[in-house]
């Protein structure tokens, strides 16, 4: 009996210790995955870290993110989280979290939030001023606009380690032209690829009303290479 009771924590021991860090995202325990986190600091995460540069760029801001791809302490929380560095009249373009809600703090300045849920739930529209936080449910079409003329920041928490983003836009012209065009009333392909090369990178500039108040030119070249290659078209 006493034997059993030293053997066994030395067999997980033996077993952890022939564990190495890649294997950590298939650990069976939450002990396991601390005693393969060596260092205390493996389990804080810099967004100020200049070496680490924002995922996402566009004309008009970042975000950075940190989740369980690029912070493995995250593994086994069901948790993730992203900053957003949204410059003056810029907008985090509609998408969506196919796997988390998302409770988005603004830090300073002010946003204009918006969110619809599904078809049939009504369009939900905010002004989410520094230290408010809005929701947006898992799945939800939703977008931040900063409709300032100064720089705003987001601290956005996700209630999934991979919460995963499909923005609207740039994913909708990724289908076949036709597809696209039938569902948008029967636009021709050309239209259709027409709409799809204008589509900017996230974070984008806008609106105009904005630009306009803030004396930003209006129609800035924007970088596009987020927009997807688009699927053959049907027939
Ligand atoms: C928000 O914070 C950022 C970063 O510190 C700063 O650049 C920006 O001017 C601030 N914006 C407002 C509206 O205070």
């Amino acid at each position: 009996m006493k034997a059993v009771f030293y053997v066994l924590p030395l067999i997980a021991l033996a077993a952890a210790a022939a564990i190495s860090p890649e294997d950590l995202k298939v650990a069976t325990t939450q002990v396991e995955r601390i005693s393969l986190l060596k260092d205390d600091s493996d389990f804080v995460f810099s967004f100020a870290d200049a070496s680490k540069p924002p995922e996402v760029v566009g004309a008009g801001g970042s975000t950075k993110h940190a989740a369980r791809d690029n912070f493995p302490a995250l593994v086994g929380t069901g948790m993730a989280m992203t900053v957003g560095f949204l410059g003056p009249c810029s907008i985090n373009t509609p998408h969506t979290h196919p796997r988390a809600t998302e409770f988005n703090l603004v830090m300073n300045g002010t946003l204009h939030a918006g969110f619809l849920a599904e078809n049939g739930a009504r369009f939900i529209a905010n002004e989410v001023p520094a230290l408010s936080a809005t929701v947006f449910p898992q799945g939800a079409i939703h977008f931040e606009a900063n409709l300032g003329c100064e720089p705003a920041v987001f601290i956005a928490a996700f209630n999934d380690e991979d919460p995963g983003v499909l923005q609207i836009a740039q994913r909708f012209f990724g289908l076949p032209a036709n597809v696209v065009g039938a569902s948008l009333g029967g636009l021709g392909v050309q239209e259709v690829a027409h709409l799809a090369s204008l589509i900017p990178d996230n974070i984008a500039l806008g609106v105009d009303e904005c630009l306009a108040k803030c004396g930003m030119p209006k129609g800035q070249l924007q970088p596009t290479k987020q927009q997807q290659q688009p699927a053959a078209a049907l027939l």
